[in-house]
């Protein structure tokens, strides 16, 4: 029998998820160099230390499976943020947290609101139910929550606030966010994904803990893949009120975070020096990034986040290819629909050098 036949409806004609150049790709293509990857907002800094000691320890109890709902983590996670912990789900990253939001509360035919451009998984998983995305565009590089509130009909089922959205460094304010929850039917739910939360400065920032004790239609998505710099374990955590939480525990997998992770992600958590440091690196970047892009007058978006939108005035793909030529990879925005942007880690001082000066040498 044909594929066509067998899969699922629609399922074919999804578009997978590109994620940014690993090194490890680019070696093959343009031979080994000096890479820094700028491409997917790690954390450069690395992971903490006291994270890979809590890993060293639990290294010799890998051939245990881990415990289910990942409770070490759980505990620390609801004591961090005064919460119950049955306001807390763990799994292996908010990428897979995004697909069981979706496996728990989206109906063929149901409609998701997003913006466009945002983190494109939204839209892979909402097709994958069979549900509509309806992309709404940023307006200023920002959600135009008034546009999105426009949209809503009896199928909305979900709408996905990226705070602050990749690929643009944006954060909507808690006035604006406020008003948006308010004119909602209560039959939507609102995805608040806090992937970059720990790097806003902006005072106005949305507080989702308090929509959370509140009682409002609200789940927040987190990650330990920024700021605690654990992306290579796929580690993530979504909170919400108690009974929106318990149906993403009904499609949860058995094991989704493996033991190294939970007891990483438990150290990370309270390693405050790292935290700091983290954050410090990005804020010293930005303002770097924001010094030198104004001086040689390029465009680009003030972020919150820790990476930066770059408008280069060229087509993107020219530059893109001839920072790779320089050992660099970055993120190239055509595909968000910003044929002479890009999007570009806040790395090291010393990443952050040479990606300049590698600028300077190709504009
Ligand atoms: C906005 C946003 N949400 C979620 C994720 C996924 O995070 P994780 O690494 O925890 O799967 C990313 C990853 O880059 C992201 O940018």
């Amino acid at each position: 029998m044909r594929v066509e036949q067998l899969a699922r409806k629609g399922i074919l004609k999804i578009a997978s998820y590109i994620p940014g150049k690993s090194i490890e790709e680019v070696k093959k293509e343009y031979g080994k160099k000096r890479w820094i990857k700028l491409a997917s907002n790690e954390n450069l800094l690395g992971p903490s230390p006291k994270a890979l000691e809590a890993i060293r320890k639990e290294l010799s109890k890998i051939h245990f499976y881990p415990e289910g709902p990942s409770p070490l983590l759980r505990k620390a996670l609801a004591k961090t943020f005064s919460l119950n912990e049955k306001n807390v789900v763990t799994s292996n990253g908010a990428d897979n947290l995004i697909l069981m939001i979706a496996n728990a509360f989206i109906n063929e035919g149901d409609e998701v609101i997003l913006a466009d451009p945002t983190f494109p998984v939204y839209t892979n998983v909402t097709q994958i139910m069979g549900g509509k995305p309806i992309r709404v565009r940023l307006q200023h590089y920002t959600h135009d929550l008034d546009a999105m509130l426009n949209r809503v009909t009896q199928k909305t089922k979900l709408i996905f606030v990226c705070n602050p959205n990749n690929p643009t460094g944006t954060i909507v304010t808690d006035p604006l966010f406020k008003r948006f929850l308010s004119r909602l039917p209560n039959r939507i739910i609102v995805i608040l994904d806090e992937a970059y939360g720990d790097f806003v400065e902006n005072p106005l920032y949305p507080n989702s803990l308090s929509y959370i004790e509140d009682g409002k239609q609200v789940i927040a998505l987190r990650t330990f893949s920024k700021v605690y710099g654990l992306a290579g374990l796929r580690i993530g955590y979504a909170i919400g009120r108690e009974d929106l939480i318990h149906c993403l525990y009904q499609v949860r997998d058995p094991f989704p975070v493996h033991r190294l992770a939970e007891v990483a992600a438990v150290a990370a958590l309270a390693d405050k020096d790292h935290i700091q440091k983290s954050k410090q690196l990005v804020y010293e970047g930005r303002g770097y990034f924001y010094n030198q892009l104004e001086r040689f007058g390029i465009p680009f978006v003030r972020s919150e986040a820790n990476f930066i939108f770059v408008d280069f005035k060229r087509d993107i793909e020219e530059i893109f290819k001839r920072l790779l030529g320089e050992g660099i990879i970055i993120r190239p925005g055509r595909a968000w629909g910003y044929p002479t942007c890009g999007r570009v880690t806040i790395g090291r001082m010393e990443d952050n050098r040479r990606f300049i000066k590698a600028l300077k040498k190709i504009l």
